[in-house]
């Protein structure tokens, strides 16, 4: 059987915005309402060395019909939820948090000066599970497996199963006995100069790289720094090689959704009455009421 590789099929440059109580960031996938790749509806990323660009944080604010994923580079961030569930971000650190019918929480700097760097990614859930109990999960990075390459790199398996060099490793969501609806890999994958690196991508599937260091091409496209290059539906694999500097790149893949889709600031439901609902169960202090 013969492999055949993606190519890039869009690239969707990330915009400077800030969100919560003025956090600055970069917001590639989100950035308009038609920057999505089912079943991915936003990409932020965050880094800086000055702390006015995150010390305000992410003050208490709901979620509803949908999946927030935090990982954290450098820096140390605080959540706590209306369960009462403190975690602790931390770097190399992952939070996996299905709000579901509802979460209330912040997210909010544990530090006052230093370097804050990380992304977080929204997953959109499908209708028969957005209105399911929240859920969270804190992974250190000791729970987050890192495996050598044999070109020169690494990669960190955050969710799904990676294949690399004939080696099955799984990451620690979506694996096992709790497999998510919409099957993410999420790996990051760091790559000496020249160093390519492949992995299977499902037939099916949608997928995209996101350089955050260096520069690297899949089959011969530069990737631009800092945005989001989707890759086409169609081959079974993804190929990406670094330049002269090496690379660092997230790749995600996922199985789409495939439903009509509401955004409405941090709710994403299927239709607008969702919405509305959401609205008023916020307001009325029952969103999160199980
Ligand atoms: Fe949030």
């Amino acid at each position: 059987m013969t492999t055949r590789n993606r190519s890039v099929k869009q690239v969707i440059r990330a915009l400077a915005t800030s969100d919560g109580a003025g956090v600055k960031l970069l917001r590639s996938l989100g950035s308009r309402q038609d920057a999505r790749l089912d079943p991915f509806l936003m990409l932020d990323e965050f880094g800086t060395d000055n702390p006015d660009d995150y010390i305000a944080g992410f003050p208490s604010h709901p979620h509803r019909g949908f999946e927030t994923v935090t990982y954290m580079l450098d820096g140390h961030m605080e959540h706590r939820d209306h369960l009462g569930n403190v975690g602790d971000l931390r770097p190399g650190g992952v939070q996996w948090m299905t709000a579901g019918r509802g979460v209330i929480h912040s997210e909010m700097p544990k530090q006052s000066e230093g370097r804050m760097r990380g992304f977080q990614l929204w997953i959109n859930l499908p209708a028969a599970e957005k209105m399911k109990p929240a859920h969270y999960r804190d992974m250190q990075a000791d729970e987050i497996p890192v495996v050598a390459l044999p070109q020169g790199g690494q990669v960190k398996v955050i969710a799904g199963r990676a294949r690399i060099a004939g080696q099955a490793v799984d990451g620690p969501i979506n694996s096992g006995e709790e497999r998510l609806s919409t099957d993410p890999l999420y790996l990051d994958v760091r790559l000496d100069a020249g160093a390519t690196f492949e992995h299977p991508v499902k037939a099916g599937y949608n997928a995209f790289a996101y350089v955050f260091e260096g520069d690297a091409s899949v089959d011969g496209t530069a990737l631009p720094t800092s945005a989001a290059a989707l890759l086409d539906t169609d081959g079974d694999a993804v190929r990406v090689t670094a330049g002269g500097a090496g690379a660092r790149f997230l790749l995600l893949a996922g199985r789409p959704i495939g439903e009509p889709m509401v955004q409405y600031g941090p709710f994403v439901m299927n239709t607008r009455e969702e919405i509305e609902q959401a609205l008023h169960d916020y307001r009325s202090g029952t969103l999160v009421a199980s």
